[in-house]
């Protein structure tokens, strides 16, 4: 940062005695997102690492100014493990040969890169990201990714330009709202809510070799945040609530054809809010809101409120199996909009792998979801994981990805 005093940077770990009014003004200056258009904030609610504090292992690092100790940037992130790619067994006796086994890895994840308007291209990012990687390879991360949108050019040159990430994946975001009315859900379909466990047990035995698949799938299922794994059925078939009696009877003869999600609740965590929305925009959509409060047996389409801070639910695990799969992941989808509007939500998102089948029954609207979020990866150390699928960075991607809803 040359001889200029002003600018020596000094990175350090993130103190919540002394840093937490400055870093939230930070966050309050940085938009997210391409800057002149309409730009999305977040509000993290007075916890700066509430987006990895559930993570097995985490850290956050500010960069301040020497002389002035001004806080000017952050970064957050994470290490859990996860689903890398699959093999298949060669114990025949414990494991059933046909069925591939996961192979897992450790992985880091960043999120949370701000610097602060006045303080960019200074290298500022940059010096947060390598001293965030050195602590990803202390632990013994094989890889780390982050996410980014595609036309974030300064996030997408920093990482793939000077840091050599390598653009990876590009699962869809897609969200839908909320409305004043409730949805119905089909009556042909039957509704399960499982345990924490059944759904551990769901999620292994038919999710586990699908990439990201994270080791600590239980830790995530029984976290506060997660309101419920549903599970929807053909109504008639042999499965109802009242008579449930547990995964692995419903696994060894299940129906023809099934879906399951989970809901998180990221209201609790964090607020977002659309800035840049012009006084007619918004009160069109507020126009919408009042007449669907009003009519709601008119089942309007209304307009959310999201030039205010508003709150998320998440549906991560959305999966299934069958030719129906799609249509009873609709029904589910209708399921969590009534979870969230009784949650006071103003959306529901969920992020599927760009391929995924099961895309088609996820209702969304274009305008709120983002077609391709990118994910960017580097390979940081070899040979952590057993191996068997040499470099993951450049393995094809798979039908399905399993989005941690920790991080979204
Ligand atoms: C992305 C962000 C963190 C970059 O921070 P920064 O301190 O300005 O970045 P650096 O000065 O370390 O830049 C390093 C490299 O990144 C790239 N870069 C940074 N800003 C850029 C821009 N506006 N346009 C194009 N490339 C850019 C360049 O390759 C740059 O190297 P160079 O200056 O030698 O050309 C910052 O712009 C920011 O906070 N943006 C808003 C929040 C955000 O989008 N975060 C990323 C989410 S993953």
């Amino acid at each position: 940062m040359g001889g200029d005093d002003e600018c020596v940077i000094v990175v350090r770990e993130f103190d919540p005695s002394k840093d937490l009014a400055s870093v939230e003004e930070v966050e309050k200056r940085c938009e997210v997102g391409p800057s002149g258009k309409l730009s999305l904030f977040t509000d993290l609610l007075g916890d700066p690492i509430c987006r990895v504090r559930h993570s097995p292992a985490f850290l956050m690092l500010v960069a301040e100014l020497s002389s002035t100790k001004e806080i000017v940037g952050m970064i957050r992130g994470c290490i859990k493990t996860v689903t890398c790619g699959k093999k298949l067994s060669r114990n025949t006796k414990t494991n059933d040969p046909s069925k591939p086994l996961p192979v897992y890895t450790k992985v880091a994840y960043i999120l949370g890169l701000r610097v602060s308007p006045s303080h960019r291209r200074m290298g500022i990012g940059l010096k947060l990201v390598l001293r965030m990687e050195e602590w990803f390879v202390q632990n013994g991360t094989e890889y780390s990714y982050l996410a980014t949108e595609n036309d974030n050019q300064a996030s997408v040159n920093l990482f793939t330009d000077k840091c050599g990430y390598s653009k990876f994946r590009t699962p869809s975001i897609l969200v839908n709202p909320v409305f004043a009315h409730r949805l119905p859900v089909s009556n042909r379909v039957s509704l399960i809510k499982l345990s924490p466990s059944d759904a551990e047990s769901l999620y292994r035995r038919r999710f586990s070799t699908i990439e990201f698949f994270p080791r600590d799938i239980d830790s995530v299922l029984n976290n506060r945040l997660s309101l419920g794994t549903f599970l929807a059925v053909p109504r008639g078939c042999c499965y109802t609530q009242e008579t449930w009696a547990g995964c692995d009877k419903f696994l060894s003869d299940p129906p023809e054809s099934w879906a399951v999600l989970s809901v998180w609740n990221c209201k609790d965590v964090f607020r977002l809010e659309v800035r840049g929305a012009s006084r007619m925009r918004k009160t069109l959509a507020k126009t919408t809101r009042i007449v669907d409060k009003l009519l709601p047996f008119l089942r309007l389409p209304s307009i959310p409120e999201v030039f205010k801070p508003f709150g998320l639910h998440f549906l991560y695990g959305v999966g299934g199996e069958g030719p129906s799969a799609a249509k009873l992941v609709y029904a589910l989808c209708a399921h969590a909009h009534n979870l969230a509007k009784e949650g006071g939500c103003s959306v529901v998102a969920t992020e599927v792998a760009n391929g995924e089948p099961l895309k088609a029954g996820v209702p969304h609207w274009k305008r709120l979801s983002c077609d391709a979020d990118l994910w960017c990866i580097k390979r940081l150390g070899e040979d952590y994981s057993d191996g068997s699928v040499g470099d993951w960075t450049k393995s094809p991607p798979g039908l399905s990805i399993f989005v941690d809803p920790r991080e979204f």
